[in-house]
């Protein structure tokens, strides 16, 4: 992007006020679930929530095991029997274990409801899910998550993991596009 023409970005969570809620959610995922979990990352977009959210459930007196899971959504996206696909898969073994899911945004649920069938077909001992942002107005399933850190309007947030076109995933906030700039 040009200095001189940088997007401007509007501020809907502020870096301090993520943290302070991250805390807040450990908090509740370690009353809930045991110490010995199993911590699945969706990528791309849960990461930077992911690095986050696991150094506060060390605070919360949580060990984790991390893997990762790489998703795409394929077909029509104005179609409701859009499908999705796993495009990198976990390396560990999942049979009996307690895992806690972690993507960026719900939003129509088929991602997440896929991702926990899928992980209780291959004999999980539990699932639950962990979103930093929930799009309430856009669900085309009956998925709803286990915790999440806030409620998202619905338009379109970057930020924090979140990109735009593969852009703007490293800022420490979320907030709306208000003007993209030359090259994004
Ligand atoms: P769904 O719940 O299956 O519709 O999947 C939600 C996915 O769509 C997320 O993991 C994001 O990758 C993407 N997504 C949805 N809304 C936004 C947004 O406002 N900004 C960036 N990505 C989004
Ligand atoms: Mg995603």
């Amino acid at each position: 992007m040009n200095a001189g023409d940088k997007p401007e970005i509007e501020v809907l969570y502020a870096s301090g006020e993520i943290a302070k809620r991250i805390e807040e959610l450990a908090e509740d995922i370690a009353a809930s679930m045991g110490p010995d979990i199993l911590v699945i990352a969706i990528l791309k977009g849960s990461f930077v929530f992911a690095a986050d959210l696991i150094r506060a459930l060390h605070h919360a007196g949580i060990n984790p095991q991390i893997d990762f899971m790489a998703l795409s959504s394929y077909g029509d996206k104005t179609v409701s029997s859009g499908n999705v696909v796993i495009t990198r898969d976990i390396v560990d073994p999942v049979a009996g274990r307690q895992i806690l899911l972690i993507d960026d945004i719900l939003e129509s649920g088929r991602t997440l409801s896929f991702a926990t069938g899928e992980l209780i077909a291959r004999g999980a001992g539990m699932v639950k899910t962990c979103l930093m942002l929930d799009k309430k107005g856009k669900r085309v399933t009956d998925f709803e998550a286990d915790f999440v850190g806030f409620d998202c309007p619905d338009r379109f947030v970057v930020g924090y993991g979140l990109d735009y076109a593969h852009y703007f995933r490293e800022l420490p906030y979320i907030g709306y596009i208000v003007r993209r700039g030359t090259e994004a």
